[in-house]
């Protein structure tokens, strides 16, 4: 007889990037273990009927600042990873500007500990500075999954890495074939741009854009992956703003370099008109630009220059977000639980398939981060990591209603169509009938140990700092040996 599972969701529609079946789906304990007709499904203990909602594995969200430790008034681990299971997102991956930053193992272990109340799955980004550049071997060991490196000043001033420290990181991390996260940004122009500004008198809204032009993002975007390029590093472009700026990924793409890319709801659907009327609401890291840049960055996920949708959940209180000066204000919002009914809404407009969605929101980042497999798709072996989609279902964003302590958001008062009724993760509900499941806060846990990144493809080795600095005096690392230095 057939072994009885623990819940079969009936006459759903699986979404894939490639299709969309009419299916049921088998779930034991933390698995799927069926998706097929609804005859050949095992008996069950639970069962669950989903007559016209769309299943979608759950969304993997690269790029999410939770602020725990440092910052609780603005978000902590519990109150962030709810709005992430209220979102349908299952999994994500948090930055390093905490305080302490996440550039040392007991910072890490930290954050580790703060994350034991988390409604949903993580990767840890750990920090690559200068002062980290000899402790991410241990940072690995002990948990992270990935890196970030903060190239453009934002929210926790951590100093930019030096180009030096960076090629260095880049030489660590790819033979381990490690993917390291950029804020590519050039953070000289920016200071100098920021400082003439705010010496002209400037506190406008419009003064934040004119300081951190798209320049900076092309020069800083060149010089990451020309660093990675040459040492074979992976790496990831954070929220990427600047339509100017995508011809970089499309040319180090076709020249094998592995670069993937991100851009957020804000890049692709606000632009100045609405900078103009919300001001500091909208401050943000690059800043959000002309309405020019909306449509290229649309063609671009489209074509998959950019492969990704993450939302930089920065949040900040309302307080933080609204004074007078746009330099007072905190540069972030929050976006992990908005994210997905804004871009079904696109889908519903028809400016995308629910497919390509999936492909940006769940396929792309679990291949990114070696999750690809157990996450990322709805098929037998994989973890039960499910969004429950209504396509019908209207409402309006409403920052009032958010998980996140940051109730202050740019989307306030926007008309959707399309949201998640219920999130699973892992064989578990974490949101059920668009309500959080309390008792599933510490259900979550860190994804390091499913992660499998593909097999390293370091370059120039020779040329490393490491293969230089152990040559014996004089000889390079790859000329021929001499007898007599053996
Ligand atoms: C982020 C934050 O608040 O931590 N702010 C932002 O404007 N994007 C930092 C970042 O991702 O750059
Ligand atoms: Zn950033």
């Amino acid at each position: 007889m057939t072994r009885e599972v623990d819940l079969v969701i009936r006459g759903a529609r699986v979404v894939s990037p490639d299709q969309i079946i009419e299916a049921s789906v088998a779930i034991a304990g933390e698995h799927i273990v069926a998706v097929g007709h609804d005859d050949t499904m095992p008996p069950a203990q639970a069962e669950m009927r989903t007559d016209g909602l769309y299943l979608l594995p759950g969304a993997i969200d690269s790029h999410v600042h939770f602020r725990d430790p440092g910052y609780p008034n603005k978000e902590t681990w519990k109150t962030g990873s709810a709005a992430a299971a209220m979102g349908g997102v299952t999994t994500v991956f948090e930055m390093p500007n905490t305080n302490p930053p996440t550039g040392t193992v007991e910072a890490l272990r930290i954050k580790l500990k703060a994350a034991e109340s988390s409604y949903c799955d993580f990767g840890i980004h750990g920090l690559l500075g200068d002062e980290s550049i000899d402790q991410l071997e241990a940072l690995l060991d002990a948990g992270v999954t990935s890196f970030k490196a903060f190239v453009g000043n934002t929210f926790g001033n951590l100093p930019a890495p030096t180009d030096g420290a960076l090629l260095e990181g880049f030489e660590i991390l790819a033979p381990l074939g490690i993917r390291t996260v950029v804020h590519a940004e050039n953070s000289s122009i920016l200071f100098r741009r920021q400082k003439h500004l705010q010496n002209a008198g400037r506190i406008d809204s419009m003064a934040h854009l004119a300081a951190r032009p798209a320049v900076a993002e092309i020069e800083a975007i060149n010089r990451v992956l020309t660093l990675a390029e040459w040492t074979g590093a992976r790496v990831h472009i954070a929220h990427h703003s600047a339509a100017d700026s995508l011809y970089l990924l499309r040319e180090f793409k076709s020249r094998g370099v592995d670069v993937t890319a991100e851009t957020c709801p804000q890049y692709l659907l606000l632009n100045t008109d609405h900078m103009l009327k919300l001001g500091g609401v909208m401050r943000v890291n690059p800043p959000i630009r002309e309405a020019r840049h909306n449509q290229p960055l649309w063609d671009a996920l489209m074509d998959g220059t950019l492969d990704m949708i993450a939302t930089d959940h920065a949040p900040h209180t309302p307080e933080e977000k609204t004074r007078e000066s746009i330099w007072e204000c905190d540069c972030g919002f929050p976006g992990v639980e908005t994210q997905m009914p804004l871009m079904l809404t696109e889908v519903n407009r028809g400016r995308a398939s629910l497919m390509d969605y999936v492909r940006w929101s769940s396929v792309a980042p679990a291949r990114a981060w070696g999750l690809y497999g157990t996450k990322g798709v709805i098929a037998p072996g994989a973890h039960a990591d499910i969004a429950f989609v209504d396509m019908a279902r209207a409402g309006t964003l409403s920052q009032n209603k958010l998980q996140s302590i940051s109730k202050i958001s740019p989307w306030n008062g926007r008309a959707v169509q399309g949201y998640p009724l219920h999130t699973l993760l892992r064989g578990r509900f974490v949101m059920r009938d668009g309500k959080l499941v309390a008792d599933a806060a510490g259900w979550g846990r860190s994804v390091k140990g499913i992660q499998k990144m593909p097999t390293p493809k370091p370059r120039n080795m020779e040329h490393y700092s490491s293969a230089i600095i152990d040559a014996p005096e004089g000889i390079p690392a790859n000329a021929a040996p001499l007898v007599d230095a053996l």
